[in-house]
């Protein structure tokens, strides 16, 4: 199967998993505990039907979103993630020149494989860059300070990693940045040899971001886990969160909002979005998919804040569907990265493509051409009253 072949999400996922080794593949792939939350970040959607109408004369559609003061030309936009060099060779590259391609927003990571530097100079598209707020206070205002002098236009703090989630399947494979050779690790990148050559001869893999900060070195392998829980900073509070968001002093997001009380404080401290979000269901296992919680959450602070809705995305029907509740814009990182994995900035470009597709036949279905068209009278949920 090639790239051609890929229509969706799981055409990717099935090339992403023959094209890594498996540690990294299961790294991706991979969520915390039973992987519950996992699922259902994705089953939600299925639990709420779209009601369409017709005769709309929808010829032309326009499909752009503004959120937090970026004009996206599609309502979905590629969640910042980490690591994106283990992947694939060409890693936060790719995924930013693909972004830009279909004029959408990309996240880059603190624990990026490339610096924020050379990205802005890549692209001029929109772009947020992916805050974790260290126990080292001179990397944080190093972080910050990178960010803005690169013209990073969104800040997002992340707020649901404050120690490692339980990763099972990280623990099974031996999993660590970068890979650890372990003679199962070595058998599966022997049997990857095209992974392995590009790691072993493109350029050295670095975290460049925390180099000079990261006393044990940013080469050394650990699992994301232990980086989590020994590097973040646990004592961080609502305090550090304003404080973080005034020294900005621009579009600031909080990266794992989930409760309707901490989305008000969000808005209190002067957030201008939040992702609500379980981090792909990588952390807390049992907790709520965001879809399901997005409707409680729009309706406390929809009118103040821009909620986007990140977690579970397959297809353009799931977008519509947040949209309808009353998210902004929609974002993931699985929907790229298996597409990475499997074939670099070619594979993102084309899993951004099948989205764009999907969401322009799905509006012409619904009966939309622009869409704020959308509401929760096009929605009926299963279970409750819409
Ligand atoms: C993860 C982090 C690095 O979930 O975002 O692995």
């Amino acid at each position: 199967m090639g790239l051609n072949n890929c229509h969706n999400f799981q055409d990717f996922r099935k090339l992403a998993k023959r094209r890594l080794p498996s540690p990294i593949f299961h790294y991706i792939d991979g969520a915390a505990d039973d992987e519950i939350t996992y699922k259902r970040n994705t089953e939600a959607y299925a639990d709420v039907d779209l009601v369409p109408n017709v005769l709309a004369g929808v010829a032309e559609v326009d499909m752009s979103v503004e959120v937090m003061g970026q004009k996206l030309d599609l309502p979905v936009y590629c969640a910042p993630t980490a690591l994106q060099r283990l992947f694939h060779h060409e890693g936060e590259r790719a995924v930013a020149k693909a972004a830009s391609k279909y004029g959408t927003m990309f996240g880059v990571s603190s624990l990026a494989t490339t610096t924020v530097e050379e990205i802005s100079a890549l692209v001029d598209t929109p772009k947020m860059f992916q805050f974790y707020f260290h126990k080292d206070r001179g990397l944080n205002d190093a972080l910050l300070e990178r960010a803005k002098a690169a013209n990073f236009n969104v800040l997002a703090l992340t707020v649901d990693t404050i120690t490692g989630g339980n990763r099972e399947r990280d623990l099974r494979t031996g999993f660590t940045s970068p890979p650890k050779l372990t003679p199962s690790s070595l058998f599966s990148f022997a049997t990857h040899p095209m992974w392995a050559w590009n790691f072993l001869t493109k350029e050295k893999f670095d975290m460049p971001h925390l180099s000079g900060y990261v006393s044990e070195g940013t080469n050394l392998a650990v699992s994301v886990g232990d980086y989590f829980s020994t590097m973040l900073d646990q004592s961080m509070n609502w305090k550090d969160a304003e404080d973080l968001c005034k020294k900005w002093d621009g579009q600031f997001a909080l990266k794992g909002v989930m409760s309707v009380e901490d989305a008000k404080r969000a808005v209190d401290i002067g957030c201008t979005g939040i992702m609500v979000s379980n981090h792909g269901g990588r952390q807390l296992d049992g907790s709520r998919a965001p879809f399901d919680q997005l409707a409680e959450i729009c309706d406390a602070v929809g009118d103040k804040i821009d909620v986007i809705c990140e977690g579970g995305i397959q297809r353009g029907t799931h977008i519509l569907k947040a949209l309808s509740v009353g998210a902004k814009a929609c974002s993931g990182g699985r929907l790229y990265l298996y597409a990475l994995a499997a074939a670099g900035q070619a594979g993102v470009e084309k899993a951004l493509g099948n989205l764009k597709v999907e969401i322009e036949r799905d509006m012409k279905l619904m009966g939309i051409t622009s869409l704020d068209q959308l509401s929760r009278d096009n929605l009926r949920f299963h279970n409750r009253a819409a």
